[in-house]
């Protein structure tokens, strides 16, 4: 078994890493506060090919692997959480669905300039009677000719008022419920469709989760993601993308820990209280050794699985391990690195209260960590039965 990093791993990871350094983490506070949504540093990131990393060179991206993916998400969290939501929004649900799931010709449309950061994308599955229950779509695609006409609700839905290109799932046959499922590719200026509210959330404040309505939405059949052959294949379609998004959510958890503990250890270095530096009391330094146990414990499982991604190998239960373990050391990292900070943790002055509210969603979106459990012990109680 091989725990080092290739050539080119490490080169991807020296890049992001020195951009989200010098251009994301200097901007993350005053994101958090204005909300101002950045495209700039976005765009960027497309010039720079990371929002295309796993996809292959024909139709625009990276072409690279899933350990290179994974590190891109950890690196751009551990300077800026809402970056690293906008790019998982973007690439592990939308690009990703596209590219696994589109026809030849959808791919070529969407995928260069979704990948160059001209296009923005977004994944809507979520309404606001079907978030954990994610079959229970009440949004409608009526078959109408060549179109269907599109009726209904969604709701936190990332990048939503951004997007160019959502990857939406309606139903085309309710009676027939999760199997009724079918994915189209919307398009921002399609007649019926508009963007509701932004939510206002505690954290990932520079990302924006949005509401999405469709109003008679008439789209042509040439918009079904991988045409004709995918109507009611949808929820599976959604799941095993989610899975990919998942592997991104541990890597994003992973980024906002080790920035707390990278912060945590500095504090405690320079921290003196009765005549010595906060690192030498013992009472730190468990806390220190917890934080960082538990961050490589999260790592390990998140490489196993985007290890098993890139490997083609299933990765349902694995990537729900990473993602539900990962966010909740994240919750247990930031907490404890506040709390080395004392007061100051507290104050909007240090990063350390912006890490706990960024931190806090990732046990709740992309399937919440009760549904982790859910999908975990369904594989594991099959796999050894
Ligand atoms: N891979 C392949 N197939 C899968 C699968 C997977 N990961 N998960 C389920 N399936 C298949 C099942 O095998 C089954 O197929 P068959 O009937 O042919 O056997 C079918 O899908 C139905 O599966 P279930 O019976 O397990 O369905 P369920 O309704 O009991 O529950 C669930 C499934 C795991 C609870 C699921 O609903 C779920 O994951 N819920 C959470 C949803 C979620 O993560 N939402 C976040 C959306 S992200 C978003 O909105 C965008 C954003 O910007 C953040």
């Amino acid at each position: 078994m091989d725990f080092e990093l290739n050539e080119e791993q490490l080169m991807v990871r020296d890049t992001i890493r020195k951009f989200a350094e010098t251009e994301l983490e200097p901007k993350a506070a005053e994101l958090d506060k204005t909300r101002e949504f950045p495209w700039d540093t976005v765009r960027k990131l497309g010039e720079l090919g990371f929002l295309g990393a796993p996809v292959p060179e024909e139709y625009g991206g990276g072409g690279m692997d899933s350990i290179s993916y994974l590190i891109i998400g950890m690196e751009i969290a551990r300077c800026d959480a809402s970056h690293a939501t906008i790019i998982g929004a973007h690439c592990s649900l939308a690009v990703l669905s596209i590219l696994q799931y589109g026809t030849e010709e959808q791919k070529h449309k969407y995928l260069p300039k979704m990948c160059s950061g001209e296009w923005l994308g977004a994944f809507s599955l979520t309404e606001p009677n079907a978030g954990s229950d994610a079959s229970n779509l009440e949004t409608v695609a009526v078959k109408d000719g060549e179109y269907y006409v599109i009726n209904g609700h969604k709701q936190w839905c990332t990048n939503g008022a951004e997007a160019s290109v959502i990857v939406l799932f309606a139903n085309t046959n309710p009676e027939a419920g999760l199997r009724g499922i079918t994915p189209f590719i919307i398009e921002k200026d399609m007649e019926g469709f508009s963007v509701g509210n932004i939510e206002d959330t505690m954290g990932i404040r520079g990302s924006h989760q949005t509401e999405l309505n469709f109003e008679n939405c008439r789209v042509h059949e040439s918009q079904i993601l991988g045409g004709e052959g995918n109507i009611g294949k949808g929820f599976k379609i959604a799941m095993i993308i989610l899975d990919n998004g998942r592997i991104g959510m541990a890597g994003a958890s992973i980024g906002i820990a080790q920035a707390a503990l990278e912060a945590a250890v500095k504090y405690a270095n320079q921290r003196e209280q009765f005549g010595q530096k906060i690192a030498r009391f013992q009472a730190i330094q468990w806390m220190i050794a917890d934080m960082a146990t538990e961050l490589e414990a999260a790592k390990q499982l998140a490489y196993y699985a985007a290890w098993l991604k890139g490997a083609g190998k299933k990765v349902t239960a694995e990537a729900a391990m990473a993602k539900m373990f990962a966010s909740e050391v994240a919750g247990r990292v930031t907490d404890l690195a506040l709390q080395i900070h004392g007061g100051y943790g507290y104050s909007r002055e240090y990063p350390l209260e912006r890490f706990v509210r960024d931190a806090r969603i990732k046990r709740i979106y992309e399937g919440t960590n009760e549904i982790q459990r859910l999908v975990i012990s369904r594989d594991i109680l099959r796999r050894y039965s």
